[in-house]
């Protein structure tokens, strides 16, 4: 389960705004196009519906762009593998957890 000490919600709440929520919008919900393409909605429950309520699977998809079935996901959303620690992406899902529709 994600951390879910106010300091690491705190700390992945900046994390996201900096890094995410211009292609996933502040709220997470997403739906911004890009061609084909539409950024995900990373909201409460969806997102932990989608990857099986598993938070390796969902930093997996951080950290690699792999979906729940191992593809890769679209090339528009960048694998963040060598720019976030492990703890991070960790922080920023214990944000993700506290987005809701
Ligand atoms: C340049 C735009 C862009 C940025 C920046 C970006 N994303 Fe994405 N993200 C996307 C797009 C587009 C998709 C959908 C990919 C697809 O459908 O294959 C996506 C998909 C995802 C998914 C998979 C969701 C699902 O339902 O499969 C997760 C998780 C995710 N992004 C998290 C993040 C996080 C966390 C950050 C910041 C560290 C981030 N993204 C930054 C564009 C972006």
């Amino acid at each position: 389960m994600a951390d879910r000490r106010p300091a690491a919600i705190a700390t992945g709440k900046l994390l996201f705004r900096n890094n995410c929520a211009i292609c996933h919008k502040a709220s997470g919900v997403g739906g911004i196009h890009f061609g084909k393409v539409a950024s995900a909605n990373l909201q409460s429950p969806h997102l932990e519906m989608v990857y099986h309520n598993k938070d390796s699977l969902i930093a997996r998809a951080i950290i690699d762009a792999e979906d729940q079935h191992d593809r890769p996901l679209n090339h528009v959303m960048p694998a963040w593998r060598g720019r976030l620690t492990g703890m991070q992406v960790q922080d920023i899902i214990a944000y993700l957890r506290t987005l809701h529709a």
